[in-house]
């Protein structure tokens, strides 16, 4: 055999891989990320193997130990990775064979690299998903708390981005928070579908030796063993899944984002973000720029490119294993980095928040905000609704001109455009009465936003018990 020909599957062939076809269908250069799931796979496949009775309790510890000495050799950085040996699962057999000799030929009994690599995936990706869980969890909690520290701190809404009725800046956060905590269930959603083992499915029609797959997947921590041995080695689902969810994330983040980065402005002045969240500009010394939501809103972009690079990768893919599915790696592990960085920026950073509140303040005094409250206030008093629509705008259009928010007119000035106004109108021109008004569940009044603030602490925890 030709020394340039794959050891692991040379015995057909009649002259070595053309050097740059080895290169380029080569994974080892990303796919040895995955060394610590393959490992951890290969001795759980081994000491099934032993238990029933395909390989000896020695081959199985010579196996064994020959795989935790290459895994502190990987740690460590000794481990010499080979192009020609192509992807993390030959590497590691072959230094396994090389340390052990015979017997690491035998681990590979009973499999194949194309179970074996959907089983490391998967394995790492529960691995991540409990990385990142951790992250939205901290995050979540940090703007629960601060939503909570804020529940009476008066903020203009917006719809349209003008300013439309008064609200809190805790209802404004725990509307964030309630975003991620539909992130956080599809995030466990996806977790149940990517602990699933395919291990043993084999090539792709299963194995001839009598492997106990149950073994397997309770040694590894899986919830069951794959269903259809096809399937098993073709689905990719699970990566397709977590790019969705990563996607909904990023997008939600990029709204946060887009705001705090509208919020520090000059224009706006509502908050200010710590020093160490933001750079400055070589050019402009005034400088003070929000880098990190702006990075968060762009990384949204390639995390939505994962997801439709995977959609497209899959797409019209015969069963059941093809190379296509090889380039799965790179996307996946950059929406997990990715996602991660992200929520450990945002955990850092939420609870950093420093809200100016005069300012929040004088802007929702500024815009006429309690307008809806008005009309609301006449039709309390027997007015048509389109009627007091009417009214409130002709009220409007007069502070306009006089430069006069509705509750610095006087009740005179009031009355002009309604008989029915009387003194207590005041009472729900203001901006506290105008959020304090809205005093049920999912409105802004302050009580409102500390018990919704109390449920989503008490929802964050039951997750926590259940997971
Ligand atoms: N490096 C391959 C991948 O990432 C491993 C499986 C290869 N299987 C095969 N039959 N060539 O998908």
């Amino acid at each position: 055999m030709s020394q340039a020909t794959n050891q692991s599957w040379g015995g057909r062939f009649s002259e070595p891989t053309d050097a740059f076809v080895a290169r380029f269908t080569a994974s080892v250069n990303f796919d040895q990320r995955l060394a610590r799931q393959d490992i951890q796979g290969s001795i759980a496949h081994a000491t099934m193997l032993a238990r029933v009775g395909v390989l000896t309790d020695d081959e199985r510890d010579a196996i064994i130990n020959g795989l935790s000495e290459i895994q502190g050799e990987i740690e460590r950085g000794e481990f010499n990775w080979s192009v020609p040996l192509e992807d993390v699962h030959m590497n590691i057999e072959a230094r396994l064979t090389e340390k052990i000799g015979i017997t690491g030929k035998k681990l590979h009994t009973g499999r194949s690299r194309n179970d074996q690599v959907a089983t490391d995936i998967r394995l790492f990706m529960r691995d991540e998903i409990d990385v990142i869980e951790v992250e939205l969890t901290r995050l979540r909690e940090g703007m629960i708390e601060l939503a909570d520290r804020e529940a009476e701190t008066i903020m203009p809404g917006f719809t349209h981005l003008q300013t439309a009725q008064p609200v809190t800046f805790g209802h404004h956060l725990l509307a964030w928070q309630e975003m991620l905590a539909r992130d956080h269930e599809r995030l466990l959603d996806c977790r149940k579908r990517v602990n699933v083992m395919p291990l043993g499915a084999a090539a792709l029609a299963g194995t001839t030796y009598p492997i106990d797959r149950h073994v397997t997947a309770e040694l590894l921590g899986f919830d069951r063993p794959s269903e259809n041995s096809l399937d098993a080695v073709s689905d990719r689902d699970f990566a397709i899944e977590f790019t969705s969810f990563a996607s909904i994330l990023l997008m939600h983040l990029s709204r946060m984002s887009e705001e705090l980065v509208l919020w520090t402005s000059a224009q706006f002045n509502f908050i200010d973000l710590p020093d160490r969240f933001c750079t400055g500009s070589s050019i402009m010394p005034q400088k003070k720029n929000p880098d990190v939501p702006e990075l968060v809103r762009g990384k949204t972009g390639r995390v939505y490119g994962h997801l439709m690079a995977l959609l497209t990768l899959m797409k019209s893919q015969p069963l059941a294993y093809n190379k296509d599915n090889q380039e799965d790696k790179e996307p996946l592990f950059d929406a997990v980095d990715t996602v991660r960085d992200c929520l450990k920026a945002f955990a850092d950073m939420v609870p950093a928040i420093e809200p100016k509140k005069a300012s929040m303040y004088e802007a929702a005094r500024r815009g006429f905000s309690t307008a809806t409250d008005l009309a609301d206030y006449l039709v309390r008093k027997g007015v048509a609704f389109r009627d007091a629509h009417e009214i409130v705008g002709q009220s409007v259009a007069y502070g306009l001109k006089t430069e006069k928010d509705l509750s610095e007119m006087s009740l005179d000035e009031l009355k002009q455009f309604s008989a029915t106004i009387e003194q207590d109108v005041f009472e729900v021109l203001t901006l506290e009465g105008s959020v304090a008004a809205r005093n049920h569940i999912g409105g802004t009044a302050p009580n409102q936003v500390r018990a919704a603030a109390q449920r989503a602490r008490e929802a964050l925890s039951a997750l926590k018990v259940s997971a």
